[in-house]
């Protein structure tokens, strides 16, 4: 059977949660495979509002979960997760790789300090300590789950790392830090206990079972946000594009078929870095408030613009999307004019493609095209009920990305979806 991963195509927060959700209903397992609790994924059932950081969006279904060793994990953020959703009664089965680095609390703080001392070049991180774990994790000095549920590991771990980052918090950020080796040791390792019973081999159970199971790979995050293909520095510190599930859960590349690109029908960027389509006028204000586009993590508003093409096909080449999942499109019902990005004037010169550095984005004005508005109710049920003009919006940008439109989401809820 084809494993299907779900990827954010644009700059996170297009509705990945959403679709996971749709699709999970035919799916044996749902596996997070990088990132961590900077996602924030929303579900929408029956009028009741899910929002999902750690655990995959297809505990909405009540199916088995995996986090896969790609994840960085916060235990504190897992328990209250596991807590919210055990007291809205729901059903659910978790197993966390051995491998998966943990976050610990000075993370949280490096990340902090990092932010604060970085002035006019801030990135605008959500703060959960995402950076420095990854680097710890690359530097060799992370703590994985496997320590975290074995007290004497976990003891000898922290002995070696505590004193470095401790001299560092206070040292290179002057700040004071609320935790000791004890306190620390003794709240993660009650955590830890309490997580023992969750540790799979998920790399093993995948790939023993894709063969004969549905699984949906959910991805955190957007293209453009990918550590190296993306916006550097205005990145996280995984690989949201589609090779990054590879790596992330450690099964071969020949294991994923289907790949859906999720794209919001607009763009929406939270935190610095650029963004040439962005658009801070009344169009704007259409998008963010029609679109209540307030960061599901943080809360922060989030920068709004038209729907950009050269992002998109750049999107389409590192990521190979077989489908594309267009979110939102009735965010955009009511305007007179939807646009849409095609090229950038750069000087002398036309691009159709996002360029590899920053640099090349300076002083690039985008070229548009203009469609005539159109309106969605929410309450269309297949594609031909679409207006027409969303329709011919729909097939310039399915025919300029060169992969089919397989659904539209026109509302939050699970029911707003229509296939294509
Ligand atoms: P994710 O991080 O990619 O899962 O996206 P978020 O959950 O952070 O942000 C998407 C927001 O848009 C959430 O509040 C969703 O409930 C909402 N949403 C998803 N699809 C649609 C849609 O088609 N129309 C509208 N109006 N809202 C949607
Ligand atoms: P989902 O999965 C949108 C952004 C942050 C910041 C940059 C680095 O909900 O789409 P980090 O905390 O990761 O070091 O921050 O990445 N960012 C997101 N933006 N959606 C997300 O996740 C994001 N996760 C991180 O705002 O600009
Ligand atoms: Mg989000």
């Amino acid at each position: 059977m084809p494993g299907t991963v779900v990827i954010g195509s644009q700059f996170g927060d297009e509705g990945k949660g959403k679709v996971t959700d749709f699709y999970a209903e035919n799916a044996n397992l749902v596996v997070r495979f990088q990132g961590g609790n900077n996602a924030g994924h929303t579900v929408v059932v029956d009028g009741e509002v899910l929002k999902f950081h750690l655990l995959p969006s297809g505990v909405a279904q009540e199916k088995r979960i995996l986090i896969g060793a790609g994840v960085v994990l916060d235990p504190r953020v897992l328990k209250k997760e596991l807590e919210e959703l055990r007291a809205k009664g729901k059903k659910f089965e978790l197993g966390i790789d051995p491998r998966t680095h943990i976050i610990m609390p000075w993370h949280n703080l490096l990340d902090e300090g990092r932010e604060e001392s970085r002035g006019k070049t801030k990135i605008g991180t959500t703060k959960r300590g995402i950076g420095p774990c990854y680097a710890d994790k690359a530097e060799r000095l992370g703590i994985r789950f496997e320590d975290l549920v074995d007290k004497n590991r976990l003891a000898e771990r922290i002995g070696a790392i505590f004193p470095v980052k401790l001299a560092i918090l206070e040292k290179v950020y002057g700040l004071k830090v609320p935790f000791d080796e004890d306190s620390v040791l003794k709240e993660y390792s009650k955590l830890g206990a309490e997580f023992a019973q969750m540790l799979c081999d998920v790399s093993l159970e995948v790939c023993t079972t894709i063969d004969k199971k549905e699984i949906l790979f959910e991805g955190a995050q957007g293209t453009f946000l990918d550590n190296d293909f993306g916006t550097y520095p205005f990145v996280t510190s995984s690989h949201p594009i589609s090779g990054g599930v590879s790596i992330g859960i450690g099964m071969p590349l020949n294991k994923i078929q289907r790949i859906i690109g999720i794209v919001k029908a607009y763009t929406t960027r939270v935190g610095f870095g650029p963004f040439p389509t962005e658009q801070e006028n009344e169009i704007g204000k259409h998008l963010v408030e029609k679109g209540n586009e307030f960061g599901t993590t943080t809360g922060r508003k989030r920068r709004v613009g038209w729907l950009d093409l050269p992002m998109m096909k750049t999107s389409m080449r590192l990521n190979g999307f077989t489908e594309l999942a267009i979110t939102k499109l009735d965010v955009l019902s009511g305007l007179e004019k939807v646009k849409v990005c095609t090229g950038y004037d750069v000087g002398s010169k036309k691009i159709d493609l996002f360029p590899y550095s920053n640099k090349g984005l300076e002083n690039a004005k985008p070229i548009y095209r203009e469609f005539n508005g159109f309106k969605v109710t929410g309450k269309e049920k297949k594609y031909s009920d679409l207006d027409k003009n969303a329709r011919a919006y729909l097939e310039f940008i399915e025919k300029e990305i060169a992969a089919p439109i397989k659904l539209v989401s026109i509302g939050p809820g699970r029911e707003e979806t229509i296939l294509k």
